[in-house]
C-alpha cells in the first residue's frame, strides 16, 4: 500500500495544474497540491492493480477521479459555511464564493477531460459508470442539504443520503479501476458493493470525526455538522435513544440557528456524552466494515492480490483525519 500511495504521490507531483488567468486555475492547484487522503484514485489503482491493469493505462483515470473530489469539495465547503480544510482555509473563504463555484466548476471539466485522455475498449462503459457516480454525488448533496430542513429523517434516509454523497465515489473508482483490466462483471459488481459498505463506514467516521476529531489531525473544523444541522447518524441515533426531556432539547437544537453557535455545540456534545453515541456510530461502522470484507472475500482472484485493498481498508478504520 506505501508503494501505491507513492505511485500515487508522483503522477499528481508530475502534473502541471495552474495555466491561464491564474485567477481561476490558482485554487485549483492550492487544493489538489493540498493532498489530502487520496483515497479515489488508491483505490482506483489498486482494484486495477488486483487484476493485472497496467499503471499509465489508469493514471490520467486517477487524476481525472481525485480532481471530480476536489471539485465536490469546493462546492460543498460553500454550501457547509466550512472554514477550513485540509488544515488550510477552504477556497471560498480565502478567495471568494464566485472563485470557489468557477473553479470548482473548471475541475468538473478537468477531470472529464483527464478521462478521456487515453483510448480503452471499455471507454464507453468507464465514462457512463463516472456520469452516473457524478450525477448521484449531486443527488446525495441535495438530499443532504433538503435534510436541514427537514426535522423528521429516519436513518433508512440518511443511509441512502451518503450512499449518494460518499459511497458511490468509493464504489466508482474502484469499479473504473477493474473495468480498466478488463475484469470479470460478477468481479467488477463485487468489487463495487465492497466501495459502496466501505463508502457507508467512511461517511460514518466522517460524521463522528466531525463531534470528536482532533481540529489539528482532522483539519476540518470541528463541530460543524451540529451547527449546520446536519442529519447525521449521531443526530437520529441519538434521538431515538435520548430520555423525552433530552429528545426536546436535541430537537430545539436542530431547528435553530443562533448566530453564536457554540452555546448549540456544547449542549449536544454534552447529551451525545451523556448518551454514549460514540459507541453506538462505532458499531454502526463496524457493521458496514464487516460486510465490506465479505464482498472482497466474494471477489474471485488470488487472495495474495487483495493485500493492497485490504491494508487500505485497515487504514481506513483507524483513520482520525
Ligand atoms: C471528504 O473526503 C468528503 C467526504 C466524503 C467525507 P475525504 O475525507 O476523502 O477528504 P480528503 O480528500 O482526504 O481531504
Ligand atoms: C461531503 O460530505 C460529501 C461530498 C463532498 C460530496 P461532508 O459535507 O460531510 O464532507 P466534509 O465533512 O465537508 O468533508
Ligand atoms: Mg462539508
Ligand atoms: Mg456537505
Ligand atoms: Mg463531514
Amino acid at each position: 500500500m506505501k508503494k501505491l500511495l507513492d505511485k500515487v504521490k508522483l503522477i499528481f507531483d508530475q502534473e502541471q495544474f495552474v495555466h491561464e488567468p491564474k485567477e481561476l486555475y490558482e485554487p485549483i492547484e492550492y487544493t489538489l497540491r493540498l493532498g489530502g487522503k487520496r483515497i479515489r484514485p488508491l483505490l482506483l489503482l489498486a482494484a486495477n492493480q488486483m487484476f493485472g491493469g497496467e499503471e499509465d493505462q489508469v493514471r490520467y483515470a486517477a487524476i481525472g477521479i481525485e480532481t471530480f473530489h476536489n471539485f465536490t469539495l469546493l462546492h460543498d465547503d460553500l454550501m457547509d459555511k466550512s472554514p477550513l480544510r485540509r488544515g488550510k482555509p477552504t477556497v471560498y473563504c480565502k478567495w471568494d464564493e464566485n472563485t470557489a463555484i468557477l473553479s470548482g466548476d473548471t475541475m468538473y471539466a478537468l477531470a472529464w477531460r483527464y478521462f478521456l485522455r487515453l483510448p480503452h475498449p471499455n471507454l464507453q462503459t468507464i465514462l457512463n459508470c463516472f456520469n452516473e457516480t457524478c450525477i448521484k454525488v449531486c443527488e446525495g448533496q441535495q438530499f443532504d442539504m433538503n435534510y436541514e430542513h427537514k426535522d423528521e429523517v429516519t436513518i433508512a434516509e440518511y443511509l441512502m443520503m451518503i450512499r449518494l454523497k460518499t459511497a458511490v465515489l468509493l464504489a466508482g473508482a474502484l469499479k473504473i479501476g477493474a473495468l480498466y483490466a478488463n475484469a470479470e462483471a460478477s468481479n467488477v459488481e463485487n468489487l463495487y458493493q465492497f466501495g459502496i459498505h466501505l463508502g457507508l463506514a467512511f461517511q460514518l467516521q466522517d460524521d463522528l470525526l466531525d463531534c470528536y476529531g482532533d481540529m489539528a489531525v482532522f483539519g476540518k473544523k470541528t463541530g460543524q455538522d451540529i451547527r449546520d444541522n446536519k442529519k447525521t447518524y449521531l443526530i437520529l441515533k441519538a434521538l431515538e435513544i435520548a430520555t423525552p426531556s433530552q429528545q426536546e432539547e436535541l430537537h430545539r437544537h436542530f431547528a435553530s440557528s443562533p448566530e453564536n453557535c457554540e452555546a448549540k455545540v456544547g449542549r449536544v456534545l454534552d447529551i451525545y456524552n451523556q448518551i454514549g453515541i460514540r459507541q453506538h456510530v462505532q458499531d454502526a461502522i463496524q457493521k458496514e466494515f464487516e460486510l465490506a470484507k465479505t464482498y472482497l472475500d466474494n471477489v474471485q482472484v488470488d487472495p495474495i492480490r487483495k493485500k493492497p485493498l485490504l491494508e487500505l481498508m485497515n487504514s481506513l478504520f483507524e483513520r482520525k483525519k
